[in-house]
């Protein structure tokens, strides 16, 4: 993070005189400095002529130190960036080259984040969380059936723990909050899953995020709206982080099947009429659970269907 905008943290206003003295530069090299990190970070200064600088939406940066000792008792490696395209496209990355896992990429800003079925993933400066984990999966079938559902339940744990009261999921893995969307979740796997693989676990959690953002087409809320003040998203990391190694390790040892009760107690739409769809086919049933494997149960005319797959949206009915 560059000094500059950390002397901007507090969204109080800093005369150029005083930024440049603190940073040992000219005020004109300040403004050029200013000029590039409102690019790079696609953030709004506000200048005012007599008083100086000030961000319009301030934030508390990741802490590289504290975050690198919290993780290090995991025994996670830590990648962190000002800007990438997508934590999770840059996990991928690490992976192709051989990167030891697990370690966890963390970035302030995305500029090409990726949703489930190919959606964009809006991605502001320090106002949010983007989270990729990579991890190896030695036991291919066993360890990967259920894995997106129990990251939600890890997530769900975390935000419970940061104080958020009725989290609740919604198959396969989005997290809810308050009815409305608080974070997502997107595994991506490379190598066999059937034997050895690698997965990244990308999730994006909306934390200080406050400003209507027309750019986001579903509701949505944030840590800062249902909590009613902002977070350091430095202890959210590492909330996060020890919820999910916590999960990782139960589904390891007992499968999704030891998980499965929890997930569907805290299933928003369990018992609910809900639409499945998949492209333009769709499907109307009530929601019975998820099975040993995490796949959708659906009681459809009387019959009971399962379902799984990536690209499957499910929509509560209207009239539900
Ligand atoms: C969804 O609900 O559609 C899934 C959203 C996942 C977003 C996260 S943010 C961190 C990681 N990097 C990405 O590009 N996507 C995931």
């Amino acid at each position: 993070m560059s000094k500059l905008l950390t002397l901007l943290q507090d969204g109080r206003f800093h005369s150029g005189q005083a930024l440049g003295e603190a940073l040992g530069i000219s005020r004109s090299s300040v403004w050029k400095q200013l000029q590039r990190i409102e690019k790079e970070f696609d953030l709004r200064i506000h200048r005012v002529q007599g008083r100086g600088y000030r961000l319009v939406d301030p934030f508390i940066p990741y802490d590289p130190g504290h975050l690198t000792s919290g993780l290090q008792g995991l025994g996670w490696a830590l990648h962190l960036h000002d800007v990438v395209d997508s934590t999770n496209s840059e996990a991928l990355r690490l992976l192709g080259q051989g990167c030891a896992t697990p370690f966890l990429v963390l970035s302030e800003r995305q500029t090409g984040g990726r949703g489930r079925r190919g959606r964009v993933w809006i991605s502001p400066a320090g106002q949010n969380l983007y989270y990729s984990l990579g991890i190896t999966v030695r036991n291919g079938p066993h360890q990967l059936a259920g894995l997106s559902l129990v990251i939600g339940l890890a997530v769900r744990d975390a935000l419970r723990r940061l104080g958020i009261a009725g989290v609740g999921l919604k198959w396969p893995n989005d997290v809810y909050a308050s009815d409305r969307k608080i974070a997502g979740i997107l595994l991506e796997l490379t190598g066999d899953p059937a034997g050895e693989c690698h997965v990244v676990i990308g999730i994006g959690i909306n934390c200080n995020m406050s400003a209507a953002n027309p750019a986001i087409d579903q509701p949505w809320t944030s840590l800062r709206n249902e909590l009613g003040r902002d977070i350091d998203r430095n202890q959210l990391v590492l909330l996060l982080s020890e919820s999910l190694d916590g999960y990782l390790r139960r589904h390891e040892a007992e499968g999704f099947a030891g998980l499965r009760l929890e997930w569907e107690a805290n299933h928003v739409w369990h018992g609910r009429m809900a639409s499945l769809s998949a492209g333009d086919r769709e499907v109307v049933g009530r929601i019975l659970g998820v099975d040993s494997d995490g796949a959708l149960r659906l009681l459809v005319d009387g019959c009971e269907r399962t379902f799984s797959g990536g690209e499957l949206h499910l929509r509560l009915r209207d009239d539900s």
